[in-house]
């Protein structure tokens, strides 16, 4: 079953201090506050006005990335309803503090908190987990931020069917900057994040895949928007193909602004995470 609400932790120590991926580097302390947060405020409005209960986490003191909500856990339902979450192993040392606050929050929550054992070293949740959940499917992604041997675990606590991938430009570091379901039959993907034997299994799954362009990828981070409910899908502004792309599709295109949070290499799919 679908998760419905959707979890967001208000950008209140937001900043970009450190250079935790390629987009981060050139924005060290380059973060308007006031922006971020009614970028983030437009965003929460959106997932209201489509009939979403918004959750928030406190946000916690320099932990400046506890905004991107899609990294710390993976929720789901066990085979008989009960709801369980998978903490995260953090790669980068700066994000580490945020995955116990989220264990309290879903303790508080009635969930069953799995924690990955010692040899895993990473893993990072929604941010390399992509779920068809009308198909039971995971699409994993590994290789930057997640260890690939953290899905033979997932397999054992989970009931999905489990697709790898290998990330392979370190650019896109995390499965949801290269690719996104908006449905069964469709998906967006950035091509030049996968190898070859990736893109054919990707396309074994989807009628039809929209192919997003490099430059509006990183430009406008296409590939991280998020369709709840297979028909509108909620995007950075300013691309024009993607726009089109989805347009043609007979999918509904929803535009916001989350420049600030792209200058920490995040937009609308990494700034929430659907929760049961
Ligand atoms: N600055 C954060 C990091 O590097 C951004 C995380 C964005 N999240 C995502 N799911 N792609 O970890």
């Amino acid at each position: 079953m679908k998760p419905q609400k959707v979890l967001m932790c208000k950008p209140e120590y937001f900043e970009v201090n450190y250079s935790g991926n390629e987009f981060m580097k050139g924005n060290i302390d380059n973060v308007d506050k006031a922006k971020a947060l009614s970028q983030w405020n437009g965003l929460k409005e959106i997932y209201a006005s489509l009939g979403y209960e918004v959750v928030l986490i406190e946000p916690v003191k320099d932990l400046v990335d506890m905004v991107f909500t899609a990294n710390q856990s993976l929720p789901f339902l066990d085979a008989s309803g009960k709801k369980k979450v998978i903490l995260s192993k953090m790669k980068n040392e700066q994000r580490k503090g945020e995955v116990t606050y989220f264990k309290d929050f879903y303790l508080k929550r009635d969930y069953e908190v799995i924690e990955l054992p010692d040899e895993i070293r990473y893993f990072e949740s929604m941010g390399d987990c992509v779920i068809d959940y009308n198909r039971n499917i995971l699409f994993g992604g590994f290789g930057f931020r997640t260890d690939e041997k953290t899905y033979d675990t997932i397999a054992n606590y989970t009931d999905f069917k489990i697709l790898k991938l290998k990330l392979i430009n370190p650019v896109l570091y995390h499965l949801d900057t290269c690719f996104s379901i908006l449905n069964s039959k469709t998906a967006v993907i950035q091509q030049s994040a996968f190898s070859d034997e990736g893109l054919n299994s990707i396309k074994e799954y989807f009628e039809n895949i929209i192919y997003a362009d490099e430059k509006e990828n990183l430009d406008y981070f296409v590939c991280n928007c998020h369709c709840p409910d297979g028909r509108n899908v909620i995007v950075q502004r300013g691309s024009a193909k993607f726009a089109e792309d989805i347009t043609k599709t007979g999918l509904n295109l929803i535009d916001v602004e989350t420049g600030e949070f792209m200058k920490s290499g995040g937009s609308v799919f990494c700034m929430k995470i659907m929760i049961y």
